[in-house]
């Protein structure tokens, strides 16, 4: 690479905030005792010979974010030492994207997948967004593109689009609004039409024509994560757990949340657990959000099938810290597609209001 071309390369949070030196990355007793408050919050999901590989990252990156003015909002799919020692804010999208239109932060680190550090980044246009790991993506998202929105407009003239979070800007650019999988019944009903096409998630469509009398028009997409649960395989557990509370996320299919106690997003599936404390409970979900339960619900038992979302684990500490350090990767978004996809977020998030 040339001069020229290194210069170009330099993004605009770099030029602005300079890199830092990376940080003493050494285990020692003093920094097992500095940590040690953050290691009690994940004592009984994280074994102690785990912790020296986790415990100089979590200091290093504690220290760096307040030097940064930086803000870590965490996905609940993250591992425990991001959830429970690292992040400012954790929630489900909805959460997170309200967290990205409040905070006062000059820096963002969006611990998720891409479409999330996007919607944080529609949100806080004037922010620096940095996502750890840009091949973080997602199926749904990956599922659909602007040009196949504006084929279905041209297909169904004047029918109003619904679109999930897990999509990319270009998608949300050509929608009239967003939704997440708390708000998605609310979502639809507030446009007092009769029918809608909602993207891209068929299994959340189908969940959401099951609650309204609004006519859906649905999308092919599918989350890889959740349309791997079966019925089942709940009925299985069941069986071998007697009394097992199921709970699952309305991304499954449709014959797996008819054997569930409770379907929600995932801060529903959480609240349902701490309010209702199951003695068993199958989440059907990504299996890190199980962890960071236990980890302070101390009685309940996380019984499985529960499945890794790829994406959300290419999330780690060390990408992290170098988020911190070397301010990658920054999240821009084109300025026309953000205009019109921030006003499909910004009427969710008014919605809400
Ligand atoms: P939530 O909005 O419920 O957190 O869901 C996001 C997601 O990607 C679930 O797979
Ligand atoms: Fe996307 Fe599914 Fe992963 Fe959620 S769990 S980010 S919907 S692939």
């Amino acid at each position: 690479m040339t001069a020229i071309e290194t210069a170009n390369n330099i993004s605009d949070a770099v030029r602005k905030y300079g890199v830092m030196e990376m940080p003493d990355l050494e285990y020692s007793l003093e920094l097992a005792k500095q940590t040690t408050p953050e290691y009690e919050r994940v004592s009984t999901v994280i074994p102690p010979v785990e912790w020296p590989a986790f415990a100089p990252y979590v200091k290093a990156i504690n220290e760096l974010k307040k030097q940064r003015n930086a803000v870590i909002l965490a996905h609940n799919y993250m591992t425990p030492e991001i959830f429970h020692c690292i992040a400012d804010y954790s929630g489900d999208s909805l959460q997170l994207a309200k967290q990205a239109a409040s905070t006062q932060a000059d820096i963002i680190v969006q611990c998720g997948v891409h479409f999330m550090a996007e919607t944080s980044k529609l949100l806080s246009p004037d922010k620096t967004v940095l996502i750890p790991d840009l091949k973080a993506g997602c199926s749904l998202a990956a599922s659909i593109t602007g040009a196949d929105v504006r084929a279905l407009r041209e297909k169904y003239p004047g029918v109003p689009v619904v679109t999930y979070v897990n999509t990319s800007a270009e998608v949300k650019a050509e929608c009239d609004i967003c939704c997440t999988s708390s708000n998605a019944v609310k979502i639809v009903e507030s446009l007092g039409v009769a029918k809608v096409i909602f993207l891209p998630d068929e299994f959340l469509a189908n969940y959401v024509a099951g609650r309204t009398d609004v006519e859906i028009i649905d999308w092919k997409g599918r989350c890889e994560v959740h349309e791997r649960f079966t019925a089942e395989e709940l009925r299985a557990a069941r069986e071998a757990e007697p009394g097992v509370a199921i709970i699952a996320h309305p991304e499954c299919p449709p014959d797996v949340l008819a054997e569930a106690d409770y379907t929600g997003s995932t801060s529903g599936m959480i609240d349902w657990v701490k309010t209702n404390r199951p003695k068993k409970v199958v989440m059907v979900t990504e299996c890190s959000m199980s962890d960071n339960v236990a980890a302070e619900t101390p009685g309940v038992e996380f019984v499985r099938p529960c499945n890794l979302c790829p994406h959300m684990k290419r999330i780690t500490l060390p990408k992290i810290l170098d988020s911190l350090v070397y301010l990658k990767h920054e999240i821009t978004i084109p300025s026309d597609v953000a205009a019109r996809a921030r006003s499909a977020v910004e009427r969710m998030v008014e919605l809400g209001r």
